[in-house]
């Protein structure tokens, strides 16, 4: 996770895995790296930053004076040739480098570029359409489920009839929650004068979706109504932190878990069950299944050098499933699931992430939270020892997608979180872990870490798989593997 200004030399690229110092290569040949310069072009093997041309010639100013004043004049022409050649070939050089310099990518770390720097200044959409009718929710004070139909301003409780546990399940995962863990009929009596605006009738079970299936009710034939609960997940316990800390604190990520492959930490990754961990696929993709053995789940922790104590002795993996319409190249669909081979147990410090609503996406400007264990500075490649987090907005895809940032790069399974100007963003090893919103007092698995030109750049935010894409694919994944 960045926080300042820097030139990343840097992959746009999501392929980077394996991030530990000793396995980055810095290629500079990398996609988007800057032409080098001509004092650059001298640099290897050069001495003081000579240009090799000025170099090859160097020795004309040491000729002997045996040389006759012929051989010279030969010399001083070539010299000339040269010298000429080269000042034309080198102006030339630059006059074009500086008419393709796209305005806005220059580092704000450069010399004296800060002020020249042309920020991405489309608006965002204030307004974004909903396009739900309906609107499920339990109660937080009595666990009952209640619908708000499209006109109406009441929230309605729903009928026993006809319900069933698939229903059940349909409306938690609805909802962004795993799945429904306890449902019954409630007599009206019991509940008090609350309700008397009518109620809803769950009308048909065989429709996965939750838009159409309902009718409006003077009141219930069993004089009963559903209580739900569903699978708890986004919440975290009441922990002591440091104030003004950039610095994560056991407890406050509890989904954050690090991905060790061959002993190394190489992504980061968010639990959404006791056995399930959600990464990217770009994380997995190159290590494919005989690998298995090969990756260690840490979850609990914000420290990695606790990962050696006894107590933290990493879950083994079971399964490792991408999705199979993982696109390298375009990162499209970069999002992957992890089967631990034993559960996690629950506590204030490992705790399963909700999942976003059907059909509810976040407005561009949403404040959200990115963390993880990646690179922290250009010039640093080392994984840091402890979690770091930071607050990134929502951009829209509209802005992020317009000529100035990604310019059409991001398809409908990708959103965008962080800051025109740059400085804060995820970057190489923060890959497959958590970008997440608060919506309704939980936590909601928005993104995840995905790909970027750079780290930090101006008008190059962080680009994140859209979880809310993906509901389907995850619960068809976790109910057959
Ligand atoms: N691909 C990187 C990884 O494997 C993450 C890149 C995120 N980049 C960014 N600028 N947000 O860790």
């Amino acid at each position: 996770m960045t926080y300042s200004y820097y030139l990343w030399r840097g992959q746009r690229g999501a392929d980077n895995v394996g991030v530990d110092a000793e396995s980055v290569t810095d290629n500079p040949l990398a996609l988007n790296d800057p032409p080098p310069t001509a004092v650059q072009e001298g640099e290897p093997g050069g001495a003081q930053g000579t240009p090799a041309w000025l170099r090859e010639i160097q020795p004309a100013s040491q000729v002997s004076s045996k040389v006759t004043a012929h051989k010279l004049v030969k010399i001083v022409a070539v010299v000339c040739t040269v010298g000429l050649l080269g000042g034309l070939a080198a102006g030339v050089w630059f006059l074009v480098r500086l008419l393709l310099r796209p305005a806005a990518a220059h580092s704000p770390a450069g010399l004296g570029d800060t002020k020249e720097t042309l920020f991405c200044n489309v608006t965002e959409d204030v307004t974004v359409t909903d396009p739900r009718k309906v609107f499920y929710r339990i109660s937080p004070e009595n666990s009952l489920l209640e619908i708000q139909l499209e006109k109406l301003q009441t929230w309605l409780p729903v009928c026993y009839e006809r319900w069933n546990s698939s229903l059940g399940t349909l409306v938690c995962r609805q909802l962004g929650y795993l799945r429904l863990t306890k449902h019954k009929g409630v007599n009206l009596t019991d509940i008090g004068p609350n309700y008397t605006d009518g109620f809803v009738q769950i009308t048909s079970e065989y429709k996965t979706n939750l838009e159409n299936i309902w009718q409006f009710r003077g009141s219930c034939i069993t004089g009963k109504v559903i209580a739900l609960k569903c699978f708890a997940c986004g919440t975290r316990a009441k922990l002591s932190r440091i104030i003004g800390g950039m610095e994560a604190t056991l407890g406050r990520w509890p989904w954050q878990v690090s991905l060790y492959y061959s002993s190394r930490h190489t992504c980061g990754g968010s639990i959404i069950t006791s056995q399930w961990i959600v990464t990217a696929a770009h994380c997995v993709h190159n290590y494919r299944l005989p690998q298995v053995s090969s990756w260690v789940v840490y979850a609990g922790i914000v420290t990695r050098s606790s990962t050696k104590l006894v107590q933290h002795t990493g879950y083994a993996v079971e399964k490792i499933i991408y999705n199979k319409n993982y696109n390298h190249r375009s990162h499209d669909n970069d999002i992957a699931l992890m089967k631990l081979k034993t559960p996690l147990n629950f506590t204030d410090t490992i705790r399963p992430v909700c999942l976003p609503q059907y059909d509810h996406d976040f407005p561009g400007g949403t404040q959200c939270w990115i963390s993880g264990w990646g690179y922290t500075r250009p010039d640093d490649v080392h994984i840091p020892d402890t979690l770091k987090e930071a607050p990134v907005p929502l951009i829209s895809t509209k802005k992020c997608n317009s000529s100035c940032m990604y310019d059409g790069d991001i398809t409908p399974r990708m959103l965008c979180a962080g800051y025109t100007e740059g400085k804060v963003d995820a970057c190489q090893g923060d890959s497959g872990g958590p970008l997440v919103c608060q919506d309704e007092s939980v936590w909601r698995l928005v993104g995840v870490v995905s790909w970027g030109t750079g780290c930090a750049e101006p008008n190059h935010p962080g680009v994140y798989t859209k979880v809310a894409e993906f509901l389907g694919w995850i619960y068809e994944m976790i109910e057959n593997y």
